[in-house]
């Protein structure tokens, strides 16, 4: 193990933007056991639950302050009937969730239990509608059932169903992936659906809509050249782009090459942010709509013994050190980037919970999740690496990954820094300048592992847990070791 030197500069009066806490926003799918088992266990269960949702998973994630929830999905979006979803359980009917396994999608979870666990973890509901196989007027009923305030017919149901006040919900996404499968549009002809669609999503009294487009699959730029070209300004307020990093090797097994070339794939979000909003610049060059990553994280291999169908997957130091690195770069882009909701939040792709029975555990991106949340609502503050770039192999080839990455912000007279060590060996001394100020105080959160294939077990929780240190720094320059394969937070009070 060696030691290597950076530097780091943090300019305090070149700001870019508030960081939208909503960039810390979560996805939960009907897939797997993300609602059912994660989230819903019923009321009549022996797991610990308030009216059906569970205590222990509510109590965890509102440690990690969740701004925001999307769902239903994902591909189950496009094929949910929100109808199905409202009034007595019992009575609800029992489809097939087509794209996730065949099985009974019994609808007991639905809109009103959605809004209630929105509710409990202290997030904003976003609700993603069914283009593909709905139709304008089921969306523009949903909307009017959540949010109309006066006694329509519609809204007169919601109040026998529990809930008189309307539920003011201000997130709609306009379908999901409709270059797949949200019904296999190409760009213009979802342009032309998005437009339709939109028309009949009415502003009610106090809840006025924030609408969100589909974007492209990864940094696809035809798609959004060829949806903007064809919306020409219409009613748009988010557009959002779905990328997954996928994986190198399995969810617990690979090597130090295959480390890199994950943490590599998903610095590529840096990429895609830069071009997309570009693009979006050409077509709105008055920025009037963000952009969003409404599906992101890791996908790896079906673990063994699961159901390949469930998305089921471990989550290691590895997955921790991608969200970090993702979420710095949202940080870095808080002029464009509004939103940006890691998939998923249960037992599916990365979690930061996994469940079993009455068993719940956090995962290491749980942890990231809880060290970032200090960057909610701070200003993005310029920040700049200065050190050597890591070469690795993926087959013949070398390719290079930055040596140090992070974001900071400014809340009051507090600097947040949050810094990703990739170097799985190397121990990086850095020298952090602050270009205006003096440090009085300084603490430390580091979260890190001497092997990079660790993670949380139902028989060892704890595993991958942060840790907290005072450091003995003061003044304008500060000398800190991140050590290797880490995510730290420097929490740094101004004098
Ligand atoms: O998150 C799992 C799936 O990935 C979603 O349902 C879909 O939108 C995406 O392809």
């Amino acid at each position: 193990m060696t030691t290597t030197k950076a530097t780091i500069n943090i300019e305090l009066t070149e700001q870019i933007a508030t960081i939208n806490p909503n960039i810390y926003g979560h996805f939960a799918e009907h897939l797997g056991h993300c609602i059912y088992e994660g989230i819903w266990v019923g009321e009549a269960s022996a797991i610990p639950n308030t009216d059906g949702i569970r205590d222990d998973v509510v109590a965890a994630l509102k440690r990690i302050k969740p701004p925001v929830v999307r769902w239903p999905g994902g591909c189950f979006a496009d094929d949910y009937h929100w109808e199905d979803g409202v009034g007595p359980r019992a009575q609800r009917p029992k489809r097939i969730n087509a794209h996730w396994g065949q099985v009974i999608e019994p609808n007991e979870f639905g809109t009103h239990e959605f809004i209630e666990f929105c509710r409990r973890i202290g997030a904003e509901p976003y609700i993603c509608g069914n283009v593909g196989s709905g139709s304008p007027k089921e969306l523009r009923d949903w909307v009017e059932y959540c949010n109309y305030p006066g006694d329509s017919t519609l809204t007169l149901q919601r109040a026998n169903n529990g809930n008189k006040e309307p539920f003011r919900v201000k997130y709609w996404g306009v379908g999901n992936e409709n270059w797949g499968c949200g019904g296999n549009f190409d760009p213009e002809d979802y342009a032309a659906e998005y437009q339709r669609f939109s028309t009949f999503l009415f502003n009610f009294a106090d809840a006025p809509l924030y609408l969100i487009a589909c974007g492209p699959s990864g940094n696809n730029h035809d798609w959004t050249h060829k949806f903007f070209q064809k919306l020409r300004g219409r009613r748009l307020h988010g557009y959002a782009a779905h990328y997954y990093c996928g994986t190198a090797g399995t969810a617990t097994e690979y090597t130090a090459d295959q480390w890199y070339e994950l943490l590599h794939r998903a610095a590529q979000m840096e990429k895609l942010v830069v071009e997309q909003r570009g693009i979006m610049d050409e077509y709105d060059p008055q920025r009037r709509s963000g952009l969003i990553v409404d599906e992101w994280g890791t996908w790896h291999p079906p673990a063994p013994g699961r159901k390949p169908s469930f998305l089921w997957q471990q989550n290691t130091l590895r997955d921790a050190l991608v969200a970090a690195l993702t979420l710095d770069i949202f940080n870095r882009h808080a002029d464009k980037v509004v939103m940006g909701n890691i998939a998923q939040t249960i037992n599916v792709l990365q979690a930061v919970i996994l469940t079993e029975g009455d068993k719940m555990l956090t995962t290491p991106t749980f942890h990231v999740y809880e060290i970032y949340a200090q960057h909610q609502g701070g200003q993005s503050l310029k920040v700049s690496f200065d050190v050597d770039d890591i070469l690795f192999s993926v087959g013949n080839e070398e390719r290079q990954l930055g040596g140090l990455n992070g974001s900071a912000s400014l809340t009051d007279k507090t600097v947040y820094l949050t810094v990703v060590n990739p170097h799985v060996e190397n121990s990086i001394e850095a020298t952090i300048h602050l270009s205006e100020g003096e440090a009085k105080e300084v603490t430390a959160r580091v979260l890190t592992h001497d092997d990079i294939h660790a993670h949380n077990t139902f028989d060892a929780p704890q595993n991958v847990t942060p840790c907290t240190e005072s450091l003995s720094l003061t003044g304008k320059t500060l000398q800190h070791c991140f050590p290797a394969a880490s995510v730290t937070a420097l929490l740094i009070q101004l004098a």
